[in-house]
C-alpha cells in the first residue's frame, strides 16, 4: 500500500458548468473555483503533501472569449497578491509551470514576485500551471537543449532536466473533477506513471472530504511501473 502521495496534480474542471447550472455567467464559476482552490491548498497541507500542482489555465484556454480569459488572469493576480501573507505565515512555496513569455507582463511579474518571496520556504510547494501545456513544455525543453548544445545526445534524463521544474518529483496522483476522462494536455511527460482519480463533482463543489477521499483511493492502490508485482 502507498503512503500519502508526495505530489498531487489537480485538473480543476467544471467551473463553467457550475455557473451555467445556476443561470449565472461562467465567470461566477471561476470566482467560486478560486475559493475551492484556497480550501484545497489548506487540505493538501493538512494531509502532508509536499507538492500540489494546480492546473489553472492551459495553452488551449486562449480559445475562450476575451472576457473569460481576462477574468481568469485577473483572478490569478488577485490570488497572488491576497495569498502572499498566508504563504509567508505557513512557509509555503509558490512555483510556476508553463510558458511565462506568453503571459501578460504584469501577471508574469506578480508570479515572479511571489516565487522569489517564497523561494526559501520549506513547506508544501504549490505549483501553478498557468499558460501550461504538456506538449508545449516538452517543446520548450527540447529548445533549451538545442540552445545549449546542438549536438547533444538526447535521452529521457536530458529532456527531464530541461522541463520547467526538473527538481520536482513526478506526480503520484492526478485528480480530475467534473467527470471528464482526459488529460487535456496536463503533465504529459511527468504524469506517465501517475495514478488517476476522476470525480464527477464540479470543482466549485469540491471540499476537503472529496480531497481526502481521493488520497485514500490512491493509498489503496498498487503501483507497478511496468514490473510484475510480487
Ligand atoms: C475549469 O473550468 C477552469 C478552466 C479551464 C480555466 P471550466 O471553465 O473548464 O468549466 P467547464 O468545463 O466549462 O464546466
Ligand atoms: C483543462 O480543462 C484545463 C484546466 C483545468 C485549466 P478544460 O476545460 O480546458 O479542458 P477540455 O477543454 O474540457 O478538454
Ligand atoms: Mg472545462
Amino acid at each position: 500500500m502507498n503512503e500519502v502521495p508526495a505530489h498531487v496534480g489537480i485538473i480543476m474542471d467544471g467551473n463553467g458548468r457550475w455557473a451555467e447550472a445556476r443561470g449565472r455567467p461562467r465567470t461566477d464559476g471561476h470566482l467560486e473555483g478560486l475559493k475551492t482552490a484556497r480550501k484545497i491548498v489548506g487540505a493538501a497541507v493538512r494531509s502532508g503533501l509536499q507538492y500540489l500542482t494546480l492546473y489553472v489555465f492551459s495553452t488551449e484556454n486562449w480559445k475562450r472569449t476575451r472576457t473569460e480569459v481576462n477574468f481568469i488572469l485577473g483572478l490569478v493576480k488577485r490570488y497572488l497578491i491576497a495569498e502572499l501573507e498566508y504563504y509567508r505565515k505557513d512557509h509555503l512555496r509558490l512555483r510556476h509551470a508553463g510558458d511565462k513569455a506568453g503571459l501578460p507582463a504584469e501577471i508574469a511579474a506578480e508570479i515572479q514576485n511571489v516565487c522569489d518571496e517564497t523561494k526559501d520556504h520549506a513547506g508544501m510547494q504549490v505549483i501553478l500551471a498557468l499558460n501550461y501545456g504538456g506538449r508545449d513544455e516538452i517543446v520548450r525543453s527540447l529548445r533549451r537543449i538545442i540552445a545549449e548544445d546542438k549536438t547533444a545526445m538526447v535521452d529521457e534524463n536530458l529532456i527531464h532536466a530541461h522541463l520547467d521544474n526538473p527538481d520536482i518529483p513526478d506526480p503520484d496522483l492526478i485528480i480530475r473533477t467534473a467527470g471528464e476522462f482526459r488529460t487535456s494536455n496536463f503533465l504529459l511527460w511527468e504524469g506517465a506513471y501517475a495514478e488517476y482519480y476522476i470525480s464527477s463533482t464540479l470543482w466549485p463543489d469540491w471540499t476537503e472530504e472529496h480531497f481526502n477521499k481521493a488520497i485514500a483511493s490512491y493509498s489503496g492502490r498498487q503501483r507497478k511501473f511496468g514490473a510484475v508485482s510480487t
